[in-house]
């Protein structure tokens, strides 16, 4: 039975296709319609995952939406009685958007899909989260924490799973929310919320934590995990406009200006001091799901999971043997969560194959290449075999080039794990900054990753990675050996972390070679890894994609399948 897995309407929609409950093809709308977090209904993503299995719509067993809107609805309803007045203009606008379009998810689906109303469900959006979480992670038993910034009331569960089972009995509700917490600063800092979080950790390490004292003003954590924000310091319950208020400000001074490009230590600390609030908090949170029911396991999702600082220090101090992270942890994964939630909870259907890569989107055929390259006039050599692709790749990233690398299905989730991926030599320094100013566009703070061979973790890092899926999905951060900082500099943020990507072979048999070749050629079987686009856009998907980003970038090469792709050398 084929069962799909959609979410839209809030941020980064998706779509997600089981066959009796082992993932065939997964997508964000975004790598199709090339709008960076779309939120509309993902007819892309979903003409292309029934195309990749050869299906129609109407083969479908179920359609499974990865919230329930009728009870977000009456969230909202609610939160604008308890704040009424003051919440009338959020109210206005949320009844704007939701009475012409979200409260009828299920006409809209319809109509997209053609299939009978009987055959779509709804279920709970942090149960969403958690079935992404726990079916994927292949434990028999765990422990469960999932927190974002808002599904429908809850903001963050706490419970477990067994077998095919799913309990989550603790939930934090709004307008109580870690995740809100992290994006009302990150408004404040001036960047995007859904967008910028990523960017305040990667601020954070250069400042020092000096206002932990006034965030912990803000929010009050117990040690069972339960937080509650003092909501005299925000309004993003009552407007839609500012998310934090004159209280907000009295505390933190004058916010930070999207236009800044400048570091400010200021701000620095302010972004150091929130993300170490947020990790004792989420310590408390994992340290809670796990003494519940006596759990050595845990698995997480939400988008506050994506928070690697926070994932390396859950791995590592809260008294876990294994911790497993959804790589797609947002919103955008929570479809895939919804088609397995309907197959093992709903239909009562046995546990299948752990997620053990994330190569489930669109590959680009040949035939797209090469008709690209014709309307492009770009001049792409096609390369005979694997060797030769692996030797002229070394030989550019030997060179100093920074190349593109476009290779089969592109990933599941928001991490470039070498497959659209921005490859370079990470023991250049300078190359951090060439690969942010001149191929990204983007801020010079903003940190890369390593992509090292599983089997040589323990040579740049202490922790044990190598059995960690955290490391292999990059997902959490470590300390990079004090002997090997040197060594690979363009990879190792300020404070002397890095946020690895260990590659096994069998997941990743390609780069792994690629990453092996250059090992052996430089010493360091490790290389800086970046996410294929610039700034502001979405992740390259097809060849055009990939085309017309690598002219618009300073990027050297590319490597587009069996294609080396070169620019024209000028003058
Ligand atoms: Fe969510």
């Amino acid at each position: 039975m084929y069962i799909l897995g959609v979410s839209c309407d809030y941020h980064d929609s998706s779509a997600a296709l089981l066959l009796d409950g082992q993932l065939v093809a997964a997508a964000s709308e975004e790598r199709f319609s090339r709008r960076k977090h779309d939120s509309a209904i993902p007819s892309l993503a979903i003409a292309w995952c029934l195309k990749h299995a050869g299906i129609q719509a109407r083969d479908l067993g179920y359609v499974v939406f990865y919230e329930k809107p009728l009870l977000k609805f009456d969230r909202i309803l609610a939160t604008s009685v308890d704040y009424y007045p003051r919440a009338l203009p959020f109210f206005r606008e949320a009844l704007l958007s939701w009475f012409s379009e979200k409260l009828w998810i299920k006409s809209r689906l319809l109509k997209t899909l053609g299939v009978p109303s009987e055959r779509i469900l709804f279920c709970e959006h942090h149960m969403a989260h958690a079935a992404s979480a726990f079916y994927c992670s292949g434990f028999p038993e765990a422990a469960i924490l999932t927190v974002d910034g808002i599904g429908e009331w809850a903001t963050a569960t706490i419970g477990e799973g067994r077998g095919r089972e799913i309990r989550l009995p603790l939930e934090i509700r709004w307008p109580h929310s870690l995740g809100m917490l992290y994006s009302v600063f990150t408004a404040f800092l001036g960047f995007e919320v859904n967008e910028g979080e990523y960017k305040v950790m990667g601020m954070a390490p250069y400042g020092a934590p000096r206002y932990m004292d006034k965030v912990w003003k803000l929010v009050r954590a117990s040690q069972d995990g339960a937080i509650e924000l003092d909501l005299d310091y925000f309004s993003y319950h009552v407007t839609p406009r500012r998310a934090f208020s004159a209280k907000f400000l009295g505390l933190f001074g004058e916010p930070r200006s999207p236009y800044a490009v400048d570091q400010d230590q200021h701000y620095a600390d302010i972004a150091a001091s929130l993300q170490k609030v947020s990790e004792e908090i989420l310590l408390r949170m994992a340290r809670a799901a796990t003494s519940r029911n006596g759990s050595k396991r845990l698995v997480m999702a939400g988008g506050v999971a994506l928070n690697c600082v926070a994932n390396g220090r859950i791995q590592d101090e809260a008294g876990i043997d294994e911790l497993f992270i959804q790589p797609a942890a947002g919103d955008g994964g929570a479809s895939l969560g919804a088609a397995l939630w309907a197959w093992h909870t709903v239909l009562g259907r046995p546990r299948g194959t752990p997620l053990r890569h994330v190569s489930w989107g669109r590959a680009v055929p040949t035939r797209e290449i090469q008709t690209e390259l014709e309307v492009t006039g770009a001049s792409g050599v096609a390369l005979k075999s694997q060797e030769e692709l692996l030797d002229r790749a070394t030989e550019d990233l030997l060179a100093g080039k920074v190349i593109g690398w476009s290779q089969g299905r592109f990933e599941w989730g928001p991490r470039a794990l070498g497959n659209r991926s921005i490859l370079a030599d990470p023991r250049r320094g300078e190359t951090r900054d060439l690969v942010n100013t001149k191929i990204k566009f983007r801020e010079t703070f903003r940190p890369f990753a390593p992509s090292l061979t599983e089997d040589s973790a323990a040579r740049y890092f202490d922790q044990p990675l190598e059995c960690q899926p955290t490391a292999k999905f990059m997902l959490r951060t470590a300390a990079v050996r004090s002997d090997m900082r040197i060594r690979i500099p363009a990879v190792t943020h300020v404070d002397g972390s890095a946020r690895p990507h260990l590659v096994e072979r069998m997941a990743n048999p390609l780069f792994y070679g690629l990453i092996r070749r250059f090992g052996d050629a430089s010493g360091h079987p490790v290389l800086l890894n970046t996410s294929f686009n610039l700034r502001g856009e979405p992740i390259v998907a097809s060849a055009s994609d990939a085309l017309s980003t690598f002219f618009r970038s300073g990027l050297d090469v590319l490597y587009l399948e069996n294609y080396r792709i070169a620019k024209p050398v000028s003058g």
